[in-house]
């Protein structure tokens, strides 16, 4: 499974893949791209050490964001890829992007959807969301992307407990913990699925994760 992977920042999900692929976790996985829309970013580098093509396709390169997004979807379709991971890409993909690639786009969500998503629900914003609700749990929601946001169907949940004592730092240091195991497992799963064929292409539910009815604004 060919996967590539949209990143705008700090890149701490893109490491978690890359080291679980270089540890035999990921079978028949190969990271092939990472195209990010800002040039610079220290997930860049991660792909660069983990020797890992890069593309920055930035907005200000493109008359719009339809072009923009249309030329990141025919990048991954040149680029042969199979899935895409959103991993921390910070922006509402149009549907030029969803009309020139065409194929599955996952994305990693801080919180177990639909509970705290939608628009403006990104980075710590998410954690401060949790807190001001008194939730006294949250989560990771690894999700299928379609063109409304936050709203494609979840492939994996994990829970995360809140603490009394948590600020949105704490809370989100804890969340991304899970993060890292639960992309990794989400794709991994994927993975699997895709060899065996179509016919066995169900959610996985992990240990300590829940199903997607179960979590919603609980
Ligand atoms: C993660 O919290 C992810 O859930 C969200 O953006 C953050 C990206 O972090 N979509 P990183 O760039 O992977 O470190």
């Amino acid at each position: 499974m060919r996967l590539g992977v949209l990143v705008s920042g700090r890149g701490s999900n893109l490491g978690a893949v890359l080291d679980a692929a270089a540890r035999g976790d990921l079978p028949g996985v190969e990271v092939v791209i990472v195209i990010s829309n800002r040039p610079g970013v220290p997930a860049l580098k991660i792909a660069e050490r983990n020797g890992v093509p890069v593309v920055v396709l930035a907005r200000r390169d493109f008359a719009g964001a339809e072009a923009r997004d249309a030329a990141i979807g025919a990048r991954l379709r040149l680029a042969g890829v199979d899935v895409a991971l959103l991993a921390g890409y910070d922006q509402v993909l149009r549907p030029t992007y969803f009309a020139a690639f065409g194929r599955m786009t996952l994305n990693i969500h801080p919180s177990l959807l639909p509970a705290h998503g939608g628009a403006g629900m990104i980075g710590m914003a998410v954690h401060c969301s949790v807190l001001a609700a008194g939730d006294r749990e949250t989560g990771v929601t690894v999700h299928e992307v379609s063109a409304e946001l936050d709203a494609g169907p979840p492939r994996l949940q994990a829970r995360v407990p809140v603490h009394p004592d948590d600020s949105p730092e704490t809370l989100a240091a804890r969340v991304l913990e899970v993060e890292h195991r639960v992309v990794v497992e989400a794709i991994a799963t994927l993975a699997a699925e895709r060899e065996r064929g179509p016919s066995s292409a169900t959610m996985a539910v992990a240990p300590e994760s829940v199903p997607p009815d179960a979590a919603a604004h609980e």
